[in-house]
């Protein structure tokens, strides 16, 4: 265990702090009540600490004596295995994790089950210092400088890079300073523009459209195929490729739903007449709905894009069913075997834009060798915000698709395409695309958006009820400058400073502008406090979720105050790397969205409103413009390996079963297959059935497992025009891996080993050990796990071959090849796992985790980063953007004050969510079906019984509902 300095304690106590609030218990309010096992634990020192180097990182792993004190004896004998120790603690998981009374009647001052949640908590905290320590690798050629510092500053600490800036033929260049320092000052900031530049000011060109991806792993790590290395070809021998192992057969073998009547699912295709008789069968997730899936696609296309226009490279190239492995040897597949397979060797895929693969150049620093950029590179063609690009605008081109009421032309275009329908009706459909719009043919007919590929009935859902939304806040926006035309409006023109802008003044255009960084907000608090909840429904990660939204402090004045000196305190650090472990660290207290929006007097970094001080945030001051973001030493941009983590096409269901909110809901009366929406024809099916009815079947409806055996049918067998094949048809799971390892993204276990996490040693340690031997479930796991060994196959290693640099056994010697086995023994090829496959087939879970621990690992750090860098979330959310309507609509949630829930879900008195304000406001007609919901990601009808239960249960009123017969299976 390594020893604890003076840093390593500020890191505890500023981590606890940071999470339990440190209210009347003083920072080392885990410690004081002090059980036997706790006292142990202190007087052992077994605290987990930042790690100093790579290799010493915390794995998530703790010993026997913190297992005992934050969850018991219980949690001590589940620490075996490479997985997570925290979820195993007390209070973290549903009623049956909670502390037994006898424990509880003995505390002295908290007690076990706050003890557990506050250690989940400081172990996600010390995992999010170490990944922003350890995992940030920019592409754009600013690495150098993270490495060898700049001007005698170091690396971490920089926040301008020369390769942020302008290039000549921008058509800003002059307006940015030209060949003098750049900074974007006046119009270029007032609101987001459309390519994304200017959100840094002094960074003009950071996260636009079109720069490079960034890495999470060190350079020599990606491109393992290519073998570009000692260490990737020991790891690997021959044994992978592009089409190595098969992606066709692993797709067939490893991710196709099982069907007992597959002529009632056909290939997702359903019955004609969308019949209520057609079947898909899949494994659901209780707790999550298919509205959450189709989210979390809406998202995606805000983020990020390899394709262009819907296209990659045209070059037609194969994608597999040639091969399989048989008793462990790589045959062609015969005639009969494709059949049985029923796989498509002909089907060919238009190859992954590279941006760059000359040969990247080495630096050597400090005796170590470093890459400067990864072997090839590749560009992200939409903007990297979170600024719903996908429904404004990433370019010119897509901004022209976006279209606007010529009556008001602040507002979105919206037709009254359902005469007589709902109250939500009357706000209007997003009208279809038009000849002469710029569009790629294939999205003919389709509604008329920003981002319109891989368009259905999900993509069509949300972005027409976002499109409600914009128009309902310019409605009150006008109704307050109607009522107060000379009243202040809150916003600035950064080019007047002093100006005062009135609501008549406000013109269409600049209320257009306010209304997109308005809905982007709302959208980024949805998914940080809303979705995100639910997908990780667990009280650790509810607390943690919030934390990064609102603070933990926000109602804690006291305890602001006393963190806002420890941090002016730290300012004056000069190690870099701990400066930003600290910064991350301490933004949980004040929280991340809107830091460094209020400037006091002596404090350099605050979010919080005092009321008792005066505010001094000065328009005219570019550092407090730009003061709350920090991009820890390496400019945004989303790493390769957070596509790899979305890629979660298991998630649909090939079939919705579709509900009407005004005849009786309880009944499913069709059965309508997603690929029957798709392209223009959501359109038809959205028009047709209406926007309320499609958000009650798709609230109701459970989403399909993370897991193996679980993609959908219709993505493995989609017709594509575009496609130059006979049949014309993708499988979009096969694809998956191909891509991935198109753009070099690291291997399952080496995936593991950088992002800090355990690495397996066999295919065995994926099933869950705490399923009692004889349980169906574990049976099907030990099932999986064999046709893991099959596709993958086992080799006799030889410990002469270190396999890794990114850390070491616990005896400090190297990985070898053996992982542990003894010398020329038989082990699985567990190092060759596609990182997709290998998450797929993590069944051992934290409690409510829709996703795996590995997926998760990449989301803290890249969910924080993208609120830390944009500075639209950090210190310009303001009423001079905003305007006053603008900031209090995402404070509270829509207009007014804030509106509580009934009652105390899983014990805590909470605000109506973000995301039911919005359906209640674009959907009025759904509220009596929205009354006893909580979280709208939540199915709709599943009674949320005791603290964080997934049980399928319903609630009063859905006792007809048929989703529940049979066990809802
Ligand atoms: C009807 C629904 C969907 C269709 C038709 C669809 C189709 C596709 C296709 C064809 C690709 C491959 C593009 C290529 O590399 O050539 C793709 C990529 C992808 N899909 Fe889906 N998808 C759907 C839903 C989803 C959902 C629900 C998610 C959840 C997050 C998702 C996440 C992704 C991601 C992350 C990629 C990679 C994108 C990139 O490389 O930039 N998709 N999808």
């Amino acid at each position: 265990m390594r020893p604890m300095g003076t840093w390593s304690w500020l890191a505890i106590v500023t981590g606890l702090c940071v999470f339990e609030g440190c209210s009347g218990h003083g920072p080392f309010g885990i410690f004081v009540d002090s059980t036997k096992d706790c006292a142990e634990m202190l007087l052992q020192r077994d605290i987990q600490t930042v790690a100093k180097t790579r290799e010493q990182r915390f794995l998530g792993k703790v010993p026997d004596t913190t297992a005992r004190c934050l969850g018991g004896k219980r949690a001590e004998n589940l620490r075996e295995g490479p997985w997570l120790d925290w979820p195993n603690y007390w209070a973290t998981g549903d009623v049956t994790s909670l502390a037994p009374a006898r424990l509880l009647a003995h505390a002295k001052v908290m007690g076990p089950n706050v003890h557990g949640i506050n250690g989940a908590l400081y172990e996600l905290e010390l995992q999010r210092i170490e990944l922003i320590k350890f995992n940030l690798f920019d592409n754009n050629k600013t690495y150098e400088a993270y490495v060898t510092g700049r001007d005698g500053e170091a690396g971490p600490v920089l926040k301008t890079w020369p390769e942020m800036r302008l290039p000549r033929t921008h058509p800003d260049f002059q307006a940015v300073g030209g060949d003098q320092p750049q900074v974007c000052r006046g119009e270029l900031i007032r609101f987001r523009t459309l390519s994304g530049t200017c959100n840094d000011i002094r960074n003009p060109l950071m996260g636009s459209t079109h720069q490079l991806f960034a890495r999470n792993v060190e350079f020599n790590s990606t491109f393992p195929d290519l073998g570009l290395n000692e260490i990737t070809r020991n790891r690997h021998g021959d044994r992978v490729g592009l089409l190595k192992p098969d992606p066709q057969s692993i797709s067939r073998k490893l991710f196709t739903r099982a069907q007992s009547q597959p002529d009632r699912c056909r290939e997702g295709y359903g019955l004609p007449g969308d019949v209520q008789e057609a079947e898909c069968e899949y494994k659901k997730a209780p707790f999550f709905n298919v509205l959450a899936a189709f989210w979390i696609q809406f998202m995606t296309h805000d983020w990020f894009a390899h394709l262009e226009e819907g296209h990659n490279r045209p070059e037609w190239m194969p994608v597999g069913c040639a091969t399989q492995r048989v008793k462990n040897v790589e045959q062609p597949l015969t005639d009969e075997d494709v059949k049985q397979l029923s796989c498509r060797p002909d089907d060919k895929i238009d190859a992954a834009y590279i941006a760059e693969s000359t040969e990247s150049w080495s630096l050597t620093h400090g005796g170590k060798a470093y890459l400067t950029r990864a072997p090839k590179t590749t560009a992200n063609h939409v903007t990297a915000w979170w600024d719903a690009s996908q429904l404004y605008g990433y370019d010119e081109r897509s901004g022209k698709r976006v279209k606007r009421d010529p009556k008001d032309p602040a507002k979105l275009l919206l037709m009254p395409v359902r005469e007589g329908g709902a109250e939500g009706d009357k706000l209007g459909y997003l009208p279809a695309f038009e000849a002469g719009d710029p569009i790629n043919p294939e999205w003919s007919g389709q509604e008329a958006t920003a981002f319109p590929d891989n368009w259905s009935i999900g993509t069509s859902f949300y972005h027409n009820v976002f499109a409600r939304e914009h128009n309902v806040f310019v409605d009150a926006f006008r109704k307050l400058a109607a009522r107060t035309p000379d009243g202040d409006s809150g916003l600035r023109n950064p080019a007047k400073p002093d100006h005062v802008i009135r609501y008549r003044d406000v013109t269409p255009n600049e209320l257009f502008e306010v209304t997109r960084l308005v809905v982007a907000a709302e959208i980024a608090k949805i998914h940080t406090t809303e979705w995100t909840t639910q997908l990780l429904y667990n009280e650790p990660l509810n607390r943690g979720m919030n934390a990064n939204w609102h603070g933990v402090f926000a109602k804690q004045q006291v305890v602001a105050d006393a963190l806002k000196e420890v941090v002016r305190r730290l300012d004056g650090t000069n190690d870099a790397k701990k400066a930003n472990s600290l910064y991350a660290a301490l933004a949980g207290g004040p929280g991340i969205f809107g830091l460094g929006s209020r400037v006091y007097e002596g404090v350099p970094l605050v979010g919080l409103i005092n009321p008792n001080k005066v505010d001094l945030w000065d328009l005219k001051n570019d550092d407090h413009i730009n003061g709350g973001v920090n991009h820890f030493g390496s400019p945004f941009n989303f790493p390769e390996e957070f596509i790899t983590v979305y890629r979660l096409h298991p998630l649909l269901p090939d079939l919705i079963e579709y509900r009407e909110w005004n005849k009786e809901p309880n009944v499913i009366r069709q059965k309508v297959p997603v690929i029957e929406t798709f392209r223009g024809k959501a359109t038809e099916s959205m028009r047709q059935k209406g926007l309320a009815n499609w958000a009650l079947s798709m609230g109701r409806q459970r989403l399909g497992e993370l897991t193996l055996q679980n993609h959908p049918q219709f993505l493995q067998n989609l017709k594509m025009n575009r496609l130059q094949s006979s049949t014309q048809q993708i499988d979009v799971a096969a694809l998956d891996l191909i891509r991935d390892r198109e753009r070099g993204v690291p291997r399952y276990n080496e995936f593991r080993r950088q992002y800090g996490l355990k690495q397996l040693t066999s295919f065995d340690d994926f099933v869950d050990t705490r399923l009692p031997q004889d349980s169906p479930s574990r049976h099907e796991q030990e099932q999986l796990v064999k046709s893991l060994r099959e596709v993958y196959g086992w080799h006799q290693c030889d410990a002469s071959k270190k396999i890794t640099e990114a850390r070491l056994n616990d005896d400090g010697s190297p990985i070898n090849d053996c992982l542990g086995h003894p010398q020329g023994s038989l082990i699985d090829n567990i190092e060759d796992v596609d990182t997709v496959v290998g998450w797929l087939a993590e069944f051992r879970r934290p409690h409510g985790f829709a996703i795996s621990e590995t997926q998760f690992v990449v989301f803290i750090l890249n969910a924080s980063r993208r609120l830390f860098s944009d500075r639209f979330f950090t210190s310009s959310f303001r009423p001079e953007f905003y305007s006053t309507l603008g900031v209090e609509w995402v404070t509270n949630n829509g207009p007014g004050h804030e509106i509580m829930e009934q009652g105390k879900p899983n014990g805590h008195e909470q605000p109506v969510s973000p995301m039911k304000r919005v359906l209640l406001r674009t959907m009025p007609e759904l509220a009596g079906e929205l009354q006893g919901v909580v979280n709208v990601f939540d199915p709709w009808a599943r009674d949320r019984g005791e603290y964080y239960s997934l049980q399928w249960k319903l609630r009063a009123g859905a006792e007809e509902d048929k989703a529940f017969a049979n066990g809802g299976r």
